[in-house]
């Protein structure tokens, strides 16, 4: 029976994100980080079902691997895709790793800005954005990850980020699924996250049973790349939960 990790990436970027897991985990197990539709280079997806597509894209490549099942780890957008993965490909689910996600969908405020963003990315281009991120990175984050960031921010193409944007506007509440995840669970967030706050991954941690809730001090909204070793520490250890 083979078990692999599979990493899926946040919104801006692209696989390249898990680079530091992709180095420090593959001596515990084989490691798949697939680029998302449209970034890294990756074929975009059509705005409708586009989460379902992302999700299936990833279940293919676990199949392509020869995997017989996948820990599967999502951040933040990964997360969103993490769940219709779930929904979708339960029988590839080993374990599930839920990081600065969340379950619920937009209110109408934020899904409007969200296709707001998409209309100003078609007019102008992606690098409003690269210059003037999100709080992806928490406060004390080096100067040379935030221009990784950025640059990160500046190779993906305006139009994938435009339907991921449209696509997490349209994404499903994923609330109802909880209680019924019957597969070991790890839900990361972190004291500093000003994107996901630490309540809504809590809250959410709650809903499902036997999750394991960790909070990393200090650092913010990419937990992976700004505590890279406390972050790999917790996912061997969730391994070791989902044999
Ligand atoms: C992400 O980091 O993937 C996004 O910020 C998620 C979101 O905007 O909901």
């Amino acid at each position: 029976m083979t078990t692999g990790l599979l990493l899926l990436h946040g919104f801006l970027l692209d696989a390249e994100m898990w680079e530091p897991q992709v180095e420090g985990l593959h001596d515990a197990l084989p490691v798949l980080a697939p680029n998302l539709p449209g970034f890294g280079g990756a074929p975009l997806a059509p705005r409708a079902g586009w989460t379902d597509a992302a999700a299936d894209l990833a279940a293919e490549a676990v199949k392509r691997a020869g995997w017989d099942r996948a820990v599967v780890c999502g951040l933040s957008m990964g997360g969103y895709v993490a769940f219709s993965f779930w929904r979708r490909h339960k029988d590839l689910v080993a374990g599930l790793i839920l990081a600065n996600t969340r379950a619920v969908p937009d209110g109408e405020a934020a899904a409007k800005g969200r296709l707001d963003l998409a209309t100003r990315l078609r007019a102008e281009g992606n690098g409003f954005l690269a210059a003037s991120p999100p709080p992806l990175l928490g406060a004390q984050a080096s100067p040379d990850l935030r221009l990784r960031l950025r640059g990160s921010i500046e190779r993906q193409p305006a139009e994938a980020i435009a339907r991921a944007s449209e696509a997490m506007a349209d994404r499903v509440d994923s609330t109802p699924d909880l209680a019924g995840i019957t597969v070991p669970t790890l839900v990361i967030t972190s004291s500093n996250d000003a994107v996901i706050l630490p309540d809504v991954a809590k809250a959410m941690a709650a809903q499902i049973p036997g999750a394991t809730l960790v909070v990393i001090d200090g650092v913010g909204h990419m937990s992976n790349l700004e505590a890279p070793d406390e972050f790999n520490r917790l996912v061997r250890e969730h391994l070791s939960r989902c044999q």
